[in-house]
């Protein structure tokens, strides 16, 4: 696969794809504070369900558990989606483990590389981390989320010495694939697959048992660390809403809902 990067833009974008639903419209910033803070202040204006916003560059890109997310300019994909399912709370994490989903099977069938899922969402090949899903929901109205912003950052063609450091040993595509990916091709991949998963959630069908065959934590050995104490044992599961039910060398099987989480010397976040 010998691919040229394309410049992206949202007339790139738009022209190429074949969606539904998803990247439409389609907002792109050379620079950004953070897509999914732009992606929030775009649902208070009302924009519908399936805006992406993307960015060549984010000031203060955002990671889970309040740390910061950085890429070099022009060499990730950092992009997030404004979505308004008709969910509770409770169902809230199909989202996220929809769209994780569709990343992961989008980096495969373009580039072949075997992407998997480490609980609850970062995106891993052989245990180094690619990428990872933040989102942040709404409030809620008659028991129902106004939106949902998933916000997904991939590194695509990050130099070994360009790699961020993380809690996970960092990878990129180009470190896998050992040549440069097209961020245009792969963000296109990117949003058909995720929309093959989206429209059947929003018809009421859980991704929950899809999900959990890409997951790669489990059945390895864990540590989990949660503010009471610190559970060893084997991950033998995941929940419907997504928590992670560990087995302790005792028989006792515990539900991790948040917590950190050793996976072989690596830590998991959630
Ligand atoms: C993680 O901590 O693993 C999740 C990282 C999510 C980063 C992406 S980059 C695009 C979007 N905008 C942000 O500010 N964060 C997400």
């Amino acid at each position: 696969m010998t691919i040229v990067d394309e410049p992206l833009s949202a007339e790139a974008i738009e022209s190429r794809l074949t969606t539904r639903l998803l990247g439409h419209p389609t907002y792109f910033y050379a620079q950004i504070g953070s897509t999914n803070t732009e992606a929030i202040r775009l649902a208070y204006e009302g924009a519908p369900d399936g805006t992406l916003v993307i960015a060549d560059s984010q000031s203060a890109g955002k990671g889970r558990l309040g740390r910061r997310w950085f890429a070099p300019p022009g060499s990730a994909l950092l992009f997030t989606l404004l979505l308004r399912p008709r969910l509770s709370p409770v169902q809230a994490q199909r989202i996220t483990m929809a769209c994780s989903l569709g990343v992961a099977r989008a980096v495969e069938s373009l580039t072949g590389v075997p992407a998997r899922i480490k609980w609850p969402n970062d995106l891993v090949v052989s245990g180094k981390k690619l990428g990872g899903v933040l989102t942040e929901l709404s409030t809620v109205t008659d028991g129902v989320l106004d939106y949902a912003v998933v916000g997904i950052g991939l590194n695509v063609n990050l130099h070994p010495a360009e790699l961020p450091e993380t809690m996970t040993p960092p990878t990129s595509l180009l470190v896998e694939c050992g040549q440069p990916v097209s961020r245009l091709a792969l963000l296109i991949r990117l949003l058909t697959e995720c929309e093959a998963l989206y429209l059947p959630l929003c018809a009421g069908w859980s991704p929950h048992e899809a999900w959990r065959e890409a997951l790669e934590t489990i059945g390895q050995q864990v540590q989990v660390g949660t503010a009471e104490e610190v559970i060893r044992g084997r991950a033998v599961d995941v929940t419907e809403t997504g928590a992670l039910v560990v087995e302790d060398e005792a028989g006792a099987r515990h539900v991790i809902l948040a917590g950190d989480v050793t996976l072989r010397g690596h830590r998991l976040e959630r």
